[in-house]
């Protein structure tokens, strides 16, 4: 039996499918051509399916790619949505307390099946030959992964005819990790399951480059990352705050980046500063805003309507944020 959902998003109807944990969305009004997309500053981000329009591309067309993917895919799945969206559980671990602290619904990794991490192979087997097909030689992919599955992320990608170029390790403090045995926490109290999780794995590929690197420079304006300056080249350990309540509530995507942090990635991604830097996975168009706060030509593709209009509202927003600040916006 299928089930659907209705969501109003950009002032158009969607039908979302529940009963095999599609994550693809149909329109059951046609929306307007303009209202799947939206422009603010250098960005550019569509509502679309990011299969499809990386399909429909232009080949050799894009500089650079920041994304940050579902980790899992799984999570992202319309009915995990759905139960996420109304408080119901599932992947999406329930809000819970610890030390005072009221923890964010993050999904669940250790979970997954074995059949989970086929699927999540499928998923970046597509991604990576669809990628590898837009983007000009040289191009840098910065890929976000999670330190249970980038090794999948990692092999499969390399497979698809990227080159491994290691990582950029977000040493990150969060409260994921750490716990005790459930229910045997007295028992166990010196024991803890997993190590508390203090940093993100950002898996850097790059499309082979024609000839030298100088070569590919000079006609691609890709192949190296650009220096934070003179002196310091681009460093692969950064230390980055979660989000701030202040990013937070300008855009309440669950798996928001700060743009302390992606600025810094953004800026490295382009070496000479030229060119289209792609966020396949937009979510709140973070990366989109870090790219205009630094001017540099972006695009954005988000299938899901909520977090389509989430980050139409964001972008503006975001771009002009002063990285650190801390304080809760005044409500607009
Ligand atoms: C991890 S979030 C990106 C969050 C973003 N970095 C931010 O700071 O807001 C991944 C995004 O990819 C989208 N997504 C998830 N699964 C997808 C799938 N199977 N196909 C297409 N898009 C998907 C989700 O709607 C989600 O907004």
């Amino acid at each position: 039996m299928e089930i659907t959902t209705r969501s109003v998003a950009a002032s158009h109807q969607y039908e979302l499918n529940l009963s095999d944990g599609s994550a693809h969305y149909r329109t059951v009004s046609p929306p307007e051509a303009d209202s799947t997309i939206f422009r603010h500053g250098r960005a550019t981000l569509h509502l679309a399916d990011p299969f499809a329009w990386l399909n429909a591309c232009e080949p050799r067309s894009i500089q650079a790619v920041v994304t940050d993917p579902p980790f899992g895919v799984h999570e992202f799945k319309a009915f995990e949505m759905h139960k996420l969206r109304h408080g119901i559980g599932g992947v999406w671990r329930s809000p819970t307390h610890l030390n005072g602290h009221r923890r964010a619904a993050v999904p669940r990794f250790t979970v997954m099946t074995a059949s989970d991490h086929q699927a999540l192979q499928a998923f970046y087997e597509e991604f990576g030959r669809l990628v590898a097909r837009i983007v000009v030689p040289g191009a840098n992919i910065i890929v976000a992964a999670h330190p249970l599955l980038f090794h999948i992320v990692a092999c499969t990608l390399v497979r698809s005819g990227l080159e491994n170029r290691g990582s950029i390790m977000r040493q990150v403090t969060t409260l994921r990790g750490g716990d005790r045995p459930k229910g045997a926490e007295r028992e166990f109290c010196d024991v803890s399951v997993m190590p508390r999780a203090n940093w993100e794995p950002w898996l850097i590929f790059r499309a082979p480059p024609e000839g030298r690197v100088q070569d590919n420079l000079r006609h691609w304006g890709t192949g190296g990352f650009r220096r934070e300056s003179a002196a310091r080249p681009f460093n692969d350990l950064i230390q980055s705050s979660p989000a701030s309540p202040f990013e937070k509530a300008l855009a309440p995507h669950p798996c928001l980046k700060p743009q302390a942090f992606l600025r810094q990635i953004v800026k490295a991604v382009l070496p000479l500063g030229t060119g289209v830097v792609l966020d396949p996975f937009a979510g709140s168009g973070s990366m989109l805003a870090a790219a205009n706060a630094l001017g540099y030509a972006s695009v954005g593709i988000e299938h899901d309507p909520v977090y389509f209009k989430l980050a139409r509202a964001a972008i503006p927003e975001l771009q002009n944020i002063e990285c650190g600040k801390t304080t809760t916006p005044s409500k607009r």
